[in-house]
């Protein structure tokens, strides 16, 4: 039998480099310009087309039976009132969880059933939140720094955007007279 090899990651708790980088995905905002509540402040940033997020994915079958893992880094900043997010999914195979441990920074991490409850849990530096098969999970950036976080999924999980690009989430989270609020998503 071939064994899969073992290897080492290496991440530097104040650069948030990953070592080695594995696959990188940069996602700017014309990547999910449709998914921000406020049309006019897209249009306004779209020229400058910031990087919203970017994550690194070691190099790992997407098979049963490994562990697929990632640094993800949501960069601050809004867009209109609305805090810089991930994309947010499903997993292809619904049954399958995933661990977020919290490096750096603040967030929430907003999940959503397929009968679309809502919860919400916090993202702070030590915070490891669990995310049950079936829920579908985005992390919204709420603070000044990069919030960062390690994440750990089945191999063969899969991503399913597919609702959330069409129907965004039930939930958005914005910022209002200097606090952070969780509305009902109006487009929803
Ligand atoms: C994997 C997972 C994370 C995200 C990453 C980017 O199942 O949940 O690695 O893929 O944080 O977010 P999305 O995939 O929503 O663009
Ligand atoms: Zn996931």
């Amino acid at each position: 039998m071939n064994y899969f090899e073992p290897f080492n990651t290496y991440i530097d708790f104040d650069e948030f480099t990953y070592e080695p980088e594995g696959e990188v995905i940069l996602r700017n905002l014309s990547n999910m310009d449709y998914m921000y509540q406020d049309q006019e402040a897209v249009n306004d940033k779209l020229s400058e087309d910031p990087v919203i997020y970017k994550f690194h994915t070691a190099d790992i079958p997407e098979e049963e039976g490994h562990l697929r893992h990632v640094m993800s880094i949501i960069y601050p900043g809004k867009i209109g009132n609305e805090f810089y997010m991930t994309k947010g999914h499903y997993h292809e195979e619904e049954d399958t969880a995933e661990v977020y441990f919290t490096i750096n920074g603040k967030g929430k991490l907003l999940m959503q059933s397929p009968d679309q409850d809502i919860k919400i849990l916090e993202m702070k530096k030590g915070s490891v939140g669990y995310i049950p098969p079936y829920w579908a999970h985005r992390c919204i950036n709420t603070g000044d720094e990069p919030l960062v976080f390690f994440g750990v999924y089945p191999g063969e999980a899969g991503h399913n955007y597919g609702i959330i690009e069409k129907k965004g989430m039930k939930k958005v989270v914005l910022e209002k007279e200097g606090e952070v609020i969780v509305e009902k998503n109006p487009n929803y």
